[in-house]
């Protein structure tokens, strides 16, 4: 029942910190996890591999077809695979992360990855419950979620935290980031919080403290006991 599966949207722009604390909240209370950002590089490097048109949605749609992606839902094993391999690094390099935006711009490759995201929340409903992020999930993909979170940091966390991933210096990813930003504002509204979202701002706030905000706030609703 919905009272022990809660399925929780979190959204925000890159580098607020979705990831670990998405990840930490499945992990303390025994959901699963989809990172749908995964998918959408995934069909990005699909596309890049198949050397496709990136303005043509059915190209990478059949690219995407031919290469079988796969997405792992639990917090141990959060996978993203092509044609069986494992693309965990690859679909994290800038390569992948300067296209992205333009391949998840079309239509028809989000309603393909959507669907395939609403049976992954489906199926959690029955088994655990999920966490999910992206920029969409609150107002898209799961309108119904128990807990709606937008999760956001100032321009200059958001820099270092995303530099520290990918072992880049600050001021080189707090203009990718702005890009990527203004780039995913056409499709998505990284930039604003979903109706009935619970606003978190984590510039001054560990991932301890987020996540026990967010577990007050499963709390409060009885989901989470
Ligand atoms: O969260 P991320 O940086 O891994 O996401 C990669 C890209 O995918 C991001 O630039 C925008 C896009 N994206 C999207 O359009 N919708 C989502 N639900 C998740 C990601």
């Amino acid at each position: 029942t919905k009272k022990n599966n809660p399925v929780v949207a979190i959204d925000g722009p890159s580098g607020a910190g979705k990831s670990t604390t998405a990840k930490t909240l499945a992990t303390a209370i025994g959901a699963g996890y989809l990172d749908t950002g995964a998918m959408y590089r995934a069909a990005t490097l699909a596309a890049l591999d198949a050397e496709v048109d990136l303005s043509s949605a059915d190209e990478i749609l059949s690219a995407l077809n031919e290469a079988k992606l796969e997405i792992g839902t639990t917090v141990e094993d959060p996978y993203a695979r092509l044609n069986g391999e494992s693309v965990d690094l690859e679909i994290r390099t800038e390569r992948v992360t300067a296209a992205v935006s333009q391949v998840a711009g079309h239509k028809k490759v989000r309603e393909h990855l959507i669907s395939e995201q609403k049976a992954a929340i489906n199926a959690a409903r029955k088994k655990g419950g999920i966490v999910v992020e992206g920029r969409d999930i609150a107002e898209v993909v799961a309108p119904e979620a128990d807990l709606k979170v937008y999760l956001t940091a100032d321009e200059k966390a958001r820099a270092s935290r995303r530099a520290l991933e990918i072992g880049a210096t600050a001021s080189d990813t707090a203009e990718d980031i702005k890009r990527r930003d203004k780039a995913d504002s056409k499709t998505t509204k990284p930039m604003e919080a979903a109706d009935g979202a619970h606003v978190i701002d984590s510039t001054k706030l560990s991932v301890v403290e987020v996540v026990a905000k967010l577990l007050a706030l499963l709390n409060d609703r009885g989901i989470d006991d």
